[in-house]
């Protein structure tokens, strides 16, 4: 091993099994994946490793009510993330999961010595208690009205509407969201980890210099409240691993998930032959980095390192913490189409764009970073499109026929060359602190250099003119070059264009060291276009995909999923608030025959009906195209709601709405039997 080369083991927070990646996951998935990518550029021994969190009440319940086990829910939707991420070029070198047979060794096995080294506590405490479905109910599960403004329909731990955080047998009119019931209160024992033991050594480890500067001030505020006992134990029925020593109660998710980084790298040393000690025995000289988003902070930055510390490992050299993602400025949102799903993006755009958006908005802070969709577009295609392929594209095809692709044997400028080659070491300083930013701001005023090189000499100029043959080859020999170092500079933010890059300029897989090299009297290959242009209707196309038309638009679906238990499954909605008949009778329902059906351009859900009421046509945007194909539907009937305002939506104005029955897919329904009724007709 060089002596300059570094062992570097580097997580991202571990996504939980029970719904799917979205654009704000990526956010954390690339920023690491780059980070990695460019440790490996520069020749560090560096492994990456994640895995699906598939413990937990939540997914207990989700498996539940799609009537699978929680082990066939798991297993489903880790392949759907597997997918997901190999699709936007994330290269995990293990993806695993908590529930393996690892991870609950290594659980029990950090369980006992804290246990054996008095870091554990029993007592018994009062909690609510779903009496019907017989089973602790988490705050989240609880919902009722605000003990102190009254607003109805509040979680149990605080209100949205005036911020009060109160506990759950506070609430008044609590209910059970899985079953509906009134909860009560129970007791029963519980285990807890005596976080206060390690007050002295976090204040240590936060203020080593580790962590970014506005993590360790808010570690700080926790710090000075003083930490309390930590509960780390749930009763059965819990989906997780038993604790050892308490039959019938089970680690709590966040006890056995950070310790799944662990797990999903020993399972990756048994298949590589890899020293697991060697990175996480007390005394490691390895480095030891989590990324993870703001969220999930006191969970990385404070339980964990204890725990480590506690159990005889090593603790982490770093906590990398990123902020949260924004869409055109607000959280992400379904009834404005910007709750994105990784798919929903892949169905319609590369996994490079976003990579490189993402790299261009990305500092080493905590801020949030927006994903403005008309930047998005404005900024690859100018910045990728319109400088980096162009190089390429402006001097390969003067070198492939004038040269039968053979590039000069000097470099043309070489004080321009060492220009680039100089930037290297401030690029790499860039990435190494996350600055990506930074970095892709520098690459590109380099892509402007090389752009202003190509149009002060003119190779088109030159190639018309007699006996000016060699300058037009070295003019584009020396693009090629610039190019190539370009390339090297994005390698850890475009993996797949540098590939492409790579087998077009005929060299081996470009490291960071090959900075130092340029290729002269070197055949290159035929110039294929690297990358296109994003165009306005795949951005509509995400848009439309992403908006849930079957879902009135509810502004308590718009917040990002930042909380374990947000993540409650729609069908455990509890049923709304009753409305009185006076209210129910308003809802003007008629029988409409579908005059005309038609497939909406650039939407991938809706279809446009024209419905006619017996004299009266509405135009309606129904989501059913994944149920009809339009010429089943002309000529049938169906029921509408007559009297609903009229709605602005994407691709006009929706007079009215159909009613549907169905799961939703394919199996949705709005016909109504054509025998004896007719357009117009009232149904009550
Ligand atoms: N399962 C836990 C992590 C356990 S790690 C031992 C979890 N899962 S998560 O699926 O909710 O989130 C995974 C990561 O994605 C977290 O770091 C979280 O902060 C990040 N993000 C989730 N939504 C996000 C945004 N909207 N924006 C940016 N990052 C976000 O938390
Ligand atoms: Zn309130």
């Amino acid at each position: 091993m060089p002596s300059s080369q570094r062992q570097i083991l580097v997580t991202s927070a571990l996504p939980y099994a029970n719904g799917p990646i979205h654009l704000g996951h990526l956010v954390e998935y690339l920023q690491t994946d780059i980070w990695v990518r460019y440790q490996k550029m520069r020749g560090h021994e560096c492994w990456y490793v994640c895995a699906s969190d598939a413990h937990g009440t939540p997914i207990m319940l989700r498996a539940q009510t799609e009537g699978i086990s929680a082990e066939e829910l798991i297993s489903r939707v880790h392949k759907e993330h597997d997918q997901d991420f190999a699709d936007f070029l994330i290269e995990f070198d293990n993806f695993y999961t908590t529930h393996s047979e690892e991870n609950r060794e290594l659980s029990s096995d950090i369980y006992t010595r804290l246990r054996d080294a008095d870091h554990i506590s029993r007592r018994t405490i009062t909690q609510a208690y779903d009496p019907e479905k017989e089973m602790f109910l988490p705050d989240r599960f609880i919902k009722g009205d605000c003990p102190r403004c009254g607003t109805k329909d509040q979680y149990g731990d605080n209100c949205e509407s005036c911020g009060a955080a109160y506990s759950p047998t506070e609430l008044i009119n609590a209910v059970s969201v899985v079953s509906g019931a009134t909860p009560v209160e129970k007791e029963s024992e519980h285990l807890f980890f005596k976080l206060a033991d390690f007050t002295e050594l976090l204040k240590d480890w936060i203020h080593a210099g580790h962590l970014q500067d506005s993590v360790a001030n808010k570690l700080d505020e926790w710090l000075e409240q003083g930490l309390q006992d930590w509960d780390i134990s749930r009763d059965a029925p819990y989906f997780g691993f038993e604790i050892p020593d308490a039959p019938g109660k089970y680690f709590y998710v966040w006890l056995d998930a950070p310790i799944g980084y662990m797990a999903s790298f020993k399972n990756l040393c048994d298949k590589k032959g890899l020293d697991f000690d060697h990175y996480w025995k007390e005394d490691a000289t390895t480095e030891l980095y989590h990324f993870i988003g703001k969220d999930i902070t006191n969970f990385h930055c404070l339980f964990w390192p204890a725990e480590l510390h506690g159990a005889g490992y090593r603790m982490p050299t770093n906590v990398f913490v990123h902020g949260f993602l924004t869409v055109n400025g607000n959280k992400m949102s379904k009834s404005r189409g910007t709750f994105i799903m990784a798919r929903s993006y892949l169905n319609h755009l590369s996994p490079e764009y976003l990579r490189y958006y993402y790299a261009a908005k990305l500092g080493a802070g905590v801020d949030d970073i927006d994903l403005n969709l008309e930047d998005f577009q404005a900024r690859v295609n100018s910045d990728l499109v319109g400088k980096v392929v162009n190089i390429a594209s402006r001097c390969a095809g003067f070198i492939s026929k004038k040269f039968s692709g053979e590039l000069s044997s000097e470099i043309h400028r070489p004080e321009l060359l060492e220009k680039f080659t100089d930037a290297s070491d401030s690029i790499a300083e860039y990435y190494e602190s996350r600055e990506f930013g930074r970095a892709i701001r520098e690459i590109m005023g380099l892509a402007d250099l090389a752009n202003q090189y190509i149009d002060e000499n003119k190779p088109w100029v030159l190639a018309k003119e007699a006996g000016r043959e060699q300058e037009v080859q070295d003019v584009c020999s020396m693009g090629i070059n610039l190019f190539r170092l370009l390339i090297i500079y994005l390698k850890p933010v475009l993996p797949a264009m540098a590939a492409s890059a790579e087998s077009f300029l005929n060299v081996p897989p470009l490291l960071w060291q090959d900075i130092n090299k340029s290729l002269t009297s070197h055949t290159i290959n035929r110039f294929k276009p690297l990358m296109t242009r994003i165009e306005s209707s795949a951005i509509e196309a995400i848009l439309e995909e992403s908006t849930s038309t079957l879902e009135t638009e509810n502004e308590a679906e718009d917040k990002t999923m930042t909380e374990a238990e947000i993540t409650t499954p729609l069908a455990l909605d509890p049923i709304s608030d009753e409305i009185s008949f006076d209210d129910f009778v308003k809802l003007d329902l008629r029988i409409a025959r579908i005059a005309r059906a038609e497939h909406v351009e650039g939407a991938d859900k809706l279809l446009q009906l024209t419905l006619d009421l017996g004299g009266e046509t509405r135009n309606v945007f129904a989501g059913i195209k994944s149920a009809y194909n339009p010429e089943d539907l002309e000529g049938r009937l169906t029921v509408m709601v007559a009297n609903l305002a009229p709605r602005k939506m994407r691709f006009g104005i929706s007079e009215g709405m159909v009613l549907a029955a169905g799961p939703g897919g394919s199996d949705l329904f709005i016909l109504a039997p054509d025998e004896g009724a007719e357009p117009g007709m009232r149904v009550k």
